[in-house]
């Protein structure tokens, strides 16, 4: 659990320390206060970026030549490990765990797995078949140990290849060479994903039923990028001539797609947008608990920005429940100081509330534990 993070000269928080973070945050206050600019900072320190810019400059404090943020996880039984990074205007990163300097952003990323569900959350079920491949690698990166390297090899292997493939003079046994390596590293990784894809559709079926159980019959299927009753040697053999025609890799993991439909009906052509924003916190939240029964001590951190919105009050505690009942730890976002206080669990632990004014942030205590239950209907599903 992340329980300290200091914030300096990220977008309008000049400088912003929340010490003692309890399991459940609420950040509330007016439009530009600087509400998910503190959720920007926590993902920073998680994977060294912003979620909604992907340059540097544009998150780091106008005026200023880098951000920091530090921050200290709590490991249980009094073990806490500091992470900390520092990004410059000119793309440069510095990346430190328990003091000492880290190269790769995966070495960070296990300290602090974090899962953000914003505005632009619906893109995981209409956008590109990318963004659902890099919702599955997440997971199988934080289950699947031997899916990191596995993945580094296929990268430099598909690279290699495709130079290969657009040499004017083809050789022969340097592609065939590739092509060899290629296979292992993309049978390796696909076998990761299946696995793991094995371990999330149940969770996601359970948890979706609680979420949407209005929604009709769910559905999730993996394709893996080439037709599955070849071996992946077999299917990069049989495209050999149309890869050497347009000098690139046409089948294999880079073309792996997460398929989701509502009774046999592709669900982005289906769902509203209420229901698709439910369905992405399905899918996020069983990441979460594949997360939690792979290793009991291993839970990851939501990113919620504006939860209520597109969302009715039923729907927000459904998803308030869920988020009690995984035990992960949450930071949500709302405008109204009761968006979310009133919407969690009567039963739980009140939620930790901090005022965002102005690029300031002020701890204001816990939510009043007399908010409103949650009406029959909604306690039903809860249960
Ligand atoms: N690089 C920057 N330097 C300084 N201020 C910035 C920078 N980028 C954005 N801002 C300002 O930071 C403020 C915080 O933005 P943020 O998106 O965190 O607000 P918010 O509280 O989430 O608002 P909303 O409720 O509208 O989503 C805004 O007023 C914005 O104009
Ligand atoms: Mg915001």
């Amino acid at each position: 659990m992340l329980t300290r993070v200091d914030i300096y000269n990220i977008r309008n928080l000049e400088a912003v320390r929340l010490h003692d973070l309890g399991r459940v945050c609420v950040l509330f206050g007016e439009n530009g206060s600087g509400k998910t600019s503190v959720l920007e900072a926590i993902h920073m320190l998680s994977l060294a970026r912003s979620f909604r810019a992907s340059s540097a400059r544009s998150v780091i404090r106008h005026g200023e030549s880098h951000c920091t943020v530090y921050g200290e996880v709590s490991h249980g039984g009094g073990a806490v490990r500091a992470l900390g990074v520092q990004r410059e205007r000119s793309g440069m990163a510095m990346l430190k765990v328990a003091g000492r300097p880290v190269r790769n952003v995966s070495g960070l990323v296990a300290e602090l797995p974090v899962l953000v569900i914003n505005a632009d959350s619906f893109q995981l079920l209409v956008g590109a078949p990318a963004a659902r491949r890099r919702f599955l690698d997440w997971g199988v990166f934080h289950v699947e140990h031997e899916f990191f390297a596995a993945w580094q090899r296929f990268q430099r292997c598909i690279k290699q290849r495709n130079t290969l493939l657009r040499r004017d003079k083809l050789q022969t046994e340097e592609l065939d060479a590739w092509t060899h390596d290629l296979a292992l590293a993309g049978e390796r990784l696909t076998m990761c994903r299946h696995r793991y894809f094995e371990q999330l559709v149940p969770v996601f079926h359970e948890v979706a039923e609680k979420l949407v159980p209005e929604c009709g019959s769910l559905a999730l299927r993996f394709r893996q990028g080439w037709d599955a009753t070849l071996s992946y040697a077999e299917a990069l053999k049989a495209s050999t001539a149309s890869d050497r025609d347009q000098g690139y890799t046409h089948v294999g993991p880079q073309r792996a797609e997460i398929i989701v439909t509502v009774d046999g009906h592709s669900a982005a052509d289906t769902l509203s947008r209420g229901q698709q924003k439910l369905v992405v916190c399905a899918l996020k939240l069983a990441q979460g608990y594949v997360l939690k029964q792979q290793d009991r001590s291993m839970t990851c951190a939501y990113l919620i920005d504006d939860l209520p919105s597109e969302l009715d009050a039923g729907h927000t505690r459904r998803v308030c429940a869920q988020l009690e009942a995984l035990g992960a730890q949450v930071f949500i976002t709302c405008i109204a100081e009761d968006a979310i206080a009133g919407m969690w669990p009567a039963a739980a632990a009140p939620p930790q509330l901090f005022h965002v004014e102005q690029g300031q942030v002020t701890s204001v205590g816990r939510a009043n534990p007399g908010a409103p239950a949650p009406s029959i209907a909604d306690s039903e599903n809860d249960a």
